[in-house]
């Protein structure tokens, strides 16, 4: 027996027919094994892959042990590599031509039987993957999934290196960072009372380190924000997180994309042109109906408002007469491909978005049909046709309301029209710029200006003049990233003079001594020389799910936590001592 402190000389899924003749040392787990009357397999796992070892009764010591070995049991064989027999070639293992001749099995570690094998191939039920996630884990699909993550990782910091760009921790208790989020806080035992905050975004820190003449930053930063989660939303999630000090924006978002266009290829091999597309918020707006436009595919909206404004339907009429729009998504060849269910369920999603309906008209063969039919004349028909080139065949839906509503509920109806029509864009990635954003919205329950990107965005020069008397007119420097639909980045130039910041601030409503206790230390730093500066954060987490291919971000994340926030593996969050809620000075309410 050789030296038994030797795992092993090579890994399980490493060897093919080169290496037949050669002994070799394997450690592993057991995917499976197989009584074949006299002789035993036994597939053994390692992170490199699967191969088959065989056990001869000859071997009586290894045979003994052998029967004995069960899933999941921790192994070290050693044995002989030989090629298979031509016809026992297994083409759907990548070993599959070769086996290993065992001749000395030691346990390393025995397992219970796991509530599901790694083996198994059947849909596994989420809660008890998440449940037993280590075991999850062993599976080569989610393995693959995290080396990907960590191969995008390590070109992206290679990439941002070979740029100058300097990788800097930032604190994670911190004070809040307004990003839009609820802050997840942190009691403090040294200060009872007072509370750190995990960062939303490292977005003070890295705009402080352009103060402090670092020029070009990056860190691979987690973020904490307690918001309402969805399928593409985690309440711990990764930014690339980048900022830049004398940067003109061009040159910035050409690097951005380079560094896309690298890892897209790294990952799918696909390779994406760039410069990517560039299109304004309002744009994406009106001709989607989302600031995240899924441009894979048509079917955009067109504003008949003037073709329809003496209209004898009641509700187009009306929605103009008010100040509305009449908008359409024109399907072409829809009629003969969307039942009347579906034209239910669409209404159902329009609805659920703020409309009133989704009034529809079938062009079949020269007729038409649908609540619209009996209002809609010759002429009008034959404009339709020159504005939003209606032909028959096609199914045409209608939004008439105010320009926001219209917005809304035909941009979700594209969606599901793209769902129900099954359409599939294997292998496609439609990178796309979204600018100028609004600087501001009106949050009506808190009845102020809130930022939409965020207070430290700066205003577009050629707007700053309406910042007093139109606000909500002021189009920002402010940029998403968007990928097949989903926003995978947001950057902004920010203000970079104390005046501006203030200036900010106090339109968002904080008073002069809220500034000064909130952010009075940053707005101070401004005094000092602040360089213009701007970035980005991009959403690792997303990046990779999109490109792999995965439609939840739980299955790019190693220990996510559920919908209700939630880590089902360790049951946090958790009740916590008595004594420990004391020493911090909480007591907690448990009504
Ligand atoms: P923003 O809030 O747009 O910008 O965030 C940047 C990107 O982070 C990703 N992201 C998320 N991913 C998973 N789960 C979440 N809950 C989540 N929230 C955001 C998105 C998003 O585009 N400090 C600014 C950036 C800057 O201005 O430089 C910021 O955080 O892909
Ligand atoms: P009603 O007049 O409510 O019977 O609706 C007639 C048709 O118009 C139905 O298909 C409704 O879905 C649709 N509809 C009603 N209000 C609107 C609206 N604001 N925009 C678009 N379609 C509408």
């Amino acid at each position: 027996m050789e030296d038994q402190t030797l795992f092993r000389t090579h890994g399980a899924g490493t060897l093919r027919p080169e290496h037949a003749e050669e002994k070799v040392i394997l450690s592993g787990w057991v995917h499976r094994r197989r009584d074949l009357g006299g002789l035993i397999f036994i597939d053994v796992r390692d992170r490199s892959g699967i191969v088959q070892i065989v056990v001869h009764p000859e071997q009586a010591d290894a045979f003994q042990v052998a029967e004995t070995l069960r899933n999941e049991y921790v192994i070290r064989i050693e044995g002989k590599v030989v090629r298979r027999a031509e016809e026992t070639v297994n083409p759907d293992l990548p070993t599959g031509e070769v086996e290993v001749i065992a001749w000395a099995i030691d346990i390393l570690n025995t397992a219970q039987t796991p509530p599901f094998s790694p083996a198994e191939h059947k849909e596994i039920d989420e809660k008890m993957r998440l449940r037993y996630r280590y075991l999850d884990l062993r599976r080569s699909a989610m393995q693959n999934i995290l080396i990907l993550r960590h191969q995008v990782t390590q070109a992206i910091r290679r990439f941002l290196s070979e740029h100058d760009f300097v990788e800097v921790e930032t604190p994670m208790l911190t004070k809040s960072t307004p990003e839009g989020a609820r802050d997840f806080l942190v009691p403090s035992r040294l200060k009872p009372g007072s509370f750190y905050a995990l960062p939303q975004s490292p977005q003070i820190y890295k705009q402080l380190l352009m103060v402090a003449g670092l020029e070009r930053y990056f860190q691979v930063a987690r973020c904490f924000r307690d918001e309402d989660l969805r399928a593409d939303r985690q309440p711990e999630f990764t930014q690339i997180d980048i900022e830049m000090s004398f940067m003109p924006l061009h040159a910035f978002q050409d690097l951005i994309e380079t560094m896309m266009q690298e890892v897209t290829a790294m990952v799918t091999g696909v390779h994406v042109p760039h410069p990517f597309p560039r299109i304004s918020y309002t744009e994406a707006m009106d001709r989607y109906g989302s600031d995240k436009p899924d441009t894979r595919f048509g079917l955009e909206i067109v504003d008949v408002s003037e073709t329809v404004k003496d209209s004898p339907f009641q509700v187009f009429r009306q929605a103009i007469a008010t100040g509305g729009v009449v908008r359409l998504i024109r399907v072409p060849d829809g009629a003969g491909r969307i039942s009347r269910k579906d034209v239910g369920a669409l209404e159902e999603t329009a609805k659920a978005h703020g409309a009133k309906g989704l009034a529809w008209l079938k062009i079949e063969g020269g007729t038409l049909s649908g609540p619209l039919a009996k209002f809609i004349s010759e002429d009008e028909l034959g404009r339709l046709r020159e504005v939003a080139g209606v032909s028959d065949g096609d199914m045409l839906f209608f939004g008439a309301d105010q320009k926001d509503v219209v917005r809304q509920a035909l941009g979700a109806v594209r969606l599901a029209l793209r769902d129900l029509l099954g359409l599939v864009f294997p292998g496609q990635f439609q990178f796309l710029w979204v600018t100028d954003f609004p600087l501001l919205e009106y949050d009506p329950t808190e009845k102020r200006y809130v930022a939409v990107h965020h207070p430290f965005t700066r205003p577009k020069e050629e707007d700053r003049h309406k910042l007093m008397t139109d606000p909500l007119s002021v189009r920002a420097e402010a940029y998403d990233l968007v990928l097949n639909g989903y926003e995978i980045g947001g950057g902004s130039l920010r203000i970079y003079r104390r005046e501006e910041q203030d200036a900010m601030f106090r339109l968002l409503g904080l008073s002069e001594e809220e500034v000064a206790e909130k952010f009075g230390f940053f707005v101070e730093a401004f005094e000092y020389g602040a360089p213009p500066h701007g970035g980005i954060a991009l959403g690792l987490d997303r990046i990779i799910a999109i490109l792999a291919g995965r439609s939840n971000l739980r299955d790019v994340i190693a220990f996510p936590k559920t919908q209700s926030g939630t880590d089902l593996m360790m049951d946090a969050p958790g009740r916590v001592r008595p004594e420990q809620l004391a020493e911090l000075g909480i007591s907690v309410r448990t009504n």
